[in-house]
């Protein structure tokens, strides 16, 4: 499944978010569709990234309407269009989680393509048509 995923970095500016990446993901959406809990959570908590986004205060990542709602910079996710979306701007730079860490190509391959079928709580049909 995960062979159907590439994830291609275009050295053009982002600069909605200030950022140095485009990210464009081509993917076969025919064959997979994300869902939040079953696939973006698990690699949320392999990052620790809900230690410090748990909802107390600023971005809370633990649901897909909370991700939407976002942090200090308004919401975390453009609905359809994860080259817009200030999550993945900072996923794709590495400044999530902050340190060493950086998600693979691949798991970032499937926040974006969540994003970009809408970004909902389980895959909808037609979200983003
Ligand atoms: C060690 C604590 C920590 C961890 C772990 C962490 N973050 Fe953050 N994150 C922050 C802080 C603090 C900010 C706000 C300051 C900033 O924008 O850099 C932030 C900001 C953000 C923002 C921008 C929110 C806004 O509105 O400005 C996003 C999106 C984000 N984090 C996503 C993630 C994701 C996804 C992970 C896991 C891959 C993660 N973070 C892991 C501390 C953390």
């Amino acid at each position: 499944m995960l062979g159907l995923i590439t994830v291609v970095f275009l050295g053009t500016g982002c600069t909605e978010v200030g950022d140095p990446w485009l990210v464009s993901v081509d993917v076969d959406s025919s064959t997979t569709q994300i869902d939040f809990a079953t696939s973006v959570v698990p690699i949320f908590q392999t990052y620790g990234c809900n230690g410090c986004h748990g909802g107390t205060a600023g971005l809370d990542l633990s649901s897909a309407a909370a991700v939407a709602a976002g942090g200090n910079n308004g919401p975390s996710v453009e609905s359809c269009d994860a080259s817009g979306s200030l999550l993945i701007a900072r996923l794709a730079n590495c400044s999530m989680p902050p340190g060493d860490g950086c998600l693979t190509p691949a798991e970032l391959a499937i926040v974006s393509q969540w994003v970009d079928e809408g970004a909902t709580e389980t895959f909808v049909e037609g979200t983003c048509d």
